[in-house]
C-alpha cells in the first residue's frame, strides 16, 4: 500500500537531513550543555561555587568562548531554556556566538521524568504538552535539533514492559512535533548504569530497547534520515565485578546497533552516563575500529566527559576562566579524534581525566 499521507515534503525532509549530516560531519560531535538549573546544582555543589543564574552564565560563557579550534570538533551544542536566552559579559547571545562558529544550536526540551505508578521505580518523560508551539518559537530563535531523554533501569524487574513501549511511544511522539517544526529530534533513550548487571545484561536489554524505539519512529511516520540516535554504552553495571575492555564494549555496543538501528538513521551521538573522560573517549574510539560494518556516523554527545576538568579548572574563579576553556578544547579535541577512531590512551591513568563521573540514579 503507497503512503498515501505524507508527513514531510521533500523540502523539509531535505532541510532535517541537511541539519543532521552538519551535525555529525567527520570528526564531529556535540556538546552537551543542556543540564537543568537542578543539574547545575550538583556540578557547582562538587567544586563549591554557588548555583546561581549569573555564576551559571559565566560557566557556559566559558565553553562558548573556546576559539576555532574546536570548530572542527563541535558540530551541535545542546542548550538548556535559559541559555538560549543569555548573552557573553559583550552583550553577544550565546546562540550567535556558538553559530558564528559554523556550530548548530539544540535545545532540550523535555521537562524531565515522572514516576509510571506500578511499577518498580521505573519512569517516563513529560513535555508534550505545547511541545508544538514551544519548538516552532525555539526555531525562530535558532534552534534548529531538539533533545528528549528517557530513562531505562536494569534490574531483576526491570525495564518491564510497560515501560519500553511507553518511553518508545513518548520519544516517536515528541520526534514527529520536532520535525514538523523544523527540528532535528536526538532520540534518547537511557539504560542507565546502575546496577550490578554483566555486559551481556546490558546489549540484550539495550537491544529490546531500540528495537521497541524504532517500532515506535517508524509507527508514527519518523524521517529516520532526519534524526540522531543518542544511546547509552553497552557496558557492564557499575557494580558488576567483572571488568570489560574497550574492545569487549565497543564488539556489543556495535552488535547491539547493528540489530536493531536502521542504516536510514543520520547518526549515533552517544552519551557519557558517567563513565570518566578518559573511558568515554577511548571506547568510542574503539568503536570506530570495531571490527563489524557500521553504517552510521559513530560520535560523542557528552556532558560531564567534556566537562568534568573544564568544571575542575574553574572553580567559580575569575583568574581560572582561560585554563577552564584550554581543558574544554582539550576534550572535545580528544573526542574528536576518537569519533574518527584515532584516539589512543594518553599513558596518564591518574590525572582528573580518569575519574568516575558516576552518579548513581542520575537525573539531567
Ligand atoms: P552525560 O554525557 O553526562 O551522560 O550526559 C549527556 C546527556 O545529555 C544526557 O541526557
Amino acid at each position: 500500500m503507497p503512503h498515501q499521507y505524507p508527513a514531510l515534503s521533500p523540502e523539509q525532509k531535505k532541510e532535517l537531513a541537511d541539519i543532521a549530516q552538519q551535525i555529525i560531519a567527520p570528526g564531529k560531535g556535540i556538546l552537551a550543555a543542556d543540564e537543568s538549573v537542578g543539574s547545575m546544582a550538583k556540578r557547582f555543589n562538587q567544586i563549591g561555587v554557588e548555583n546561581t543564574e549569573e555564576n551559571r552564565r559565566l560557566y557556559r560563557q566559558l565553553l562558548f568562548s573556546a576559539d576555532e579550534r574546536i570548530n572542527s570538533c563541535i558540530g551541535g551544542v545542546i542548550f538548556f531554556h535559559e541559555t538560549l536566552y543569555q548573552s557573553n559579559d559583550d552583550g553577544v547571545s550565546f546562540v550567535q556566538m556558538i553559530k558564528d562558529k559554523g556550530i548548530l544550536v539544540g535545545i532540550k526540551v523535555d521537562k524531565g521524568v515522572v514516576p509510571l505508578a506500578g511499577t518498580n521505580g521505573e519512569t517516563t518523560t513529560q513535555g508534550l504538552d505545547g511541545l508544538s508551539e514551544r519548538c516552532a518559537q525555539y526555531k525562530k530563535d535558532g534552534a534548529d535539533f531538539a533533545k528528549w531523554r528517557c530513562v531505562l533501569k536494569i534490574s531483576e524487574t526491570t525495564p518491564s514492559e510497560l515501560s519500553i513501549l511507553e518511553n518508545a511511544n513518548v520519544l516517536a511522539r515528541y520526534a514527529s512535533i520536532c520535525q514538523q517544526n523544523g527540528i532535528v529530534p536526538i532520540v534518547e533513550p537511557e539504560i542507565l548504569p546502575d546496577g550490578d548487571h554483566d555486559l551481556k545484561r546490558c546489549q540484550y536489554i539495550t537491544e529490546k530497547v531500540l528495537a521497541a524505539v524504532y517500532k515506535a519512529l517508524s509507527d508514527h511516520h519518523v524521517y529516520l534520515e532526519g534524526t540522531l540516535l543518542k544511546p547509552n554504552m553497552v557496558t557492564a553495571g557499575h557494580a558488576c565485578p567483572s571488568k570489560y575492555t574497550a574492545e569487549e564494549i565497543a564488539m556489543a555496543t556495535v552488535t547491539a546497533l547493528r540489530r536493531t538501528v536502521p542504516p536510514a538513521v543520520a547518526g549515533v551521538t552517544f552519551l557519557s552516563g558517567g563513565q570518566s573522560e578518559e573511558e568515554a573517549s577511548l571506547n568510542l574510539s574503539a568503536m570506530n575500529n570495531c571490527p563489524l560494518g557500521r553504517p552510521w556516523a559513530l560520535t560523542f554527545s557528552y556532558g560531564r566527559a567534556l566537562q568534568a576538568s573544564a568544571l575542575n579548572a574553574w572553580r567559580g574563579q575569575k583568574e581560572n576562566e582561560s585554563a577552564a576553556t584550554e581543558e574544554f578544547i582539550k576534550r572535545a579535541e580528544v573526542n574528536s579524534l576518537a569519533a574518527l577512531g584515532k584516539y589512543e590512551a594518553s599513558g596518564d591513568g591518574s590525572g582528573a581525566a580518569s575519574q568516575s563521573l558516576y552518579v548513581a540514579n542520575h537525573a539531567y
